[in-house]
């Protein structure tokens, strides 16, 4: 089954994994990236990649279903998957006593805040941000307070400061939410910046929640870190996942990863929490740690291209907007402010371009008047994209 939909891209995995599929094969997808829209337009908008699924990934999950093997997860795969990866991507490491799954990224999130703190206590973001940093915690009850990020999409340790002050003001607990690399600009955050948010949390008493959705994916000059690798992040709680790296947000899965001083804390999350998520998943996203390594390798330089490529066409077709390339993930901010298209350029794009971007309104502060481009497509789609976009403003 699944050699039948690869057909001639077998021959060529994991060589270019973002140039192995058309238009038309695309558009046979029932996920929402494809869905949500008529079919004339094109979708660079949810983070999801238009790329076959690796190799080993796809044999991990066709295996368990050729023998059936549909029951309730079992073992620490998954787990231990990601402490392999980590000591060798990121010379870390991760102690696999302190990782749990969990059934995704953002139910991770939610239940280690609600570990952390009780309603009415404050998150701090870094707006603009994936807007369920901002959704989620509020849902819950929590305050949700913004640290924006600098003009240069940067940590602000001032305004970081700021947030801290105001959000124990009222003498309660607070976590600070931090995304890491940065969805949407793509900011990998350095080493030095990561101590220093330890530092600076240590001294508010603030405990951090890490999102490593996007760790896997930084090119090997930027050089991820993890936040519990840092000194002084011995408190803090992380969560990561094959989901964004490896296109997997339909095989759904996450690991939420503690530093020594919170195991306790990791503990008392809900058993339900761990398990919750689907064997196929766990199944998927460790194959994905331990064996996809080298597709993923073909993918970042895939992205690298499309990051040259898409500066390129900005600079051409929308000469007045800003795009600053950054190495982390696969999404691009783009400041239209100059374009005269409003607060919200996104639903100009989308009506006379026929390309359907996220608009930067529910990423909060820093948000109106930019849209959040995917560009994991192939370059074919994402030249003519922005050409319509570009066309689109005469
Ligand atoms: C920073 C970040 N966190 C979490 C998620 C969502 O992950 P999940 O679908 O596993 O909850 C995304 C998805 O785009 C993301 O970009």
């Amino acid at each position: 089954m699944y050699m039948s939909v690869v057909t001639n891209a077998a021959l060529d995995l994991p060589g270019n994994p973002l140039r192995q599929l058309t238009l038309d094969q695309l558009r046979q997808r029932t996920s929402a990236k494809w869905r949500t829209h008529p079919a004339d337009v094109l979708p660079l908008w949810v983070a999801e990649m238009d790329v076959l699924v690796a190799e080993p990934i796809a044999k991990a999950v066709t295996d368990a279903m050729a023998a059936g093997d549909t029951g309730y997860p079992s073992g620490s795969g998954y787990a231990e998957a990601v402490a392999a990866f980590a000591a060798e991507r990121w010379s870390w490491d991760l102690d696999p006593d302190r990782v749990r799954t969990v059934p995704d990224m953002m139910l991770g999130v939610v239940e280690m805040i609600k570990v952390l703190t009780r309603p009415g206590d404050a998150v701090v973001i870094n707006s603009p941000v994936y807007p369920p940093f901002h959704r989620f915690p509020a849902f819950n009850g929590r305050k949700v307070i913004e640290a924006p990020l600098g003009p240069d999409h940067r940590i602000d340790f001032a305004a970081l400061a700021e947030a801290f002050e105001l959000a124990l003001g009222r003498g309660g607990r607070a976590v600070y939410l931090l995304c890491s690399p940065h969805n949407p600009t793509g900011t990998v955050h350095a080493r030095a910046e990561l101590e220093r948010v330890a530092r600076l949390s240590a001294d508010y008493g603030v405990r951090v929640v890490a999102d490593e959705a996007h760790a896997p994916l930084v090119a090997p000059d930027a050089a991820f870190t993890p936040y519990l690798a840092v000194a002084g992040a011995a408190d803090g709680l992380a969560v990561t996942s094959a989901a964004k790296a490896w296109n997997l947000p339909g095989l759904r899965g996450a690991v939420a990863m503690a530093g020594p001083d919170a195991a306790v804390d990791l503990a008392r999350m809900p058993e339900e929490m761990s398990t919750s998520i689907s064997h196929l998943g766990a199944l998927a996203h460790a194959a994905a740690f331990r064996e996809g390594g080298p597709w993923l390798d073909a993918l970042v330089a895939d992205l690298a291209e499309n990051r040259r490529l898409l500066a390129a066409a900005v600079a051409e077709h929308l000469p007045q907007a800003r795009y600053r390339p950054q190495p982390g993930t696969y999404l691009a901010w783009l400041d239209c402010r100059d374009l005269g298209l409003g607060d919200d350029p996104a639903a100009h794009f989308l009506e006379r371009a026929r390309v359907a971007v996220n608009s930067g309104l529910p990423f909060g502060t820093g948000g109106k008047g930019h849209v959040r481009l995917n560009y994991a497509t192939t370059p074919e789609i994402l030249t003519e994209a922005v050409e319509r976009m570009g066309a689109s403003l005469n």
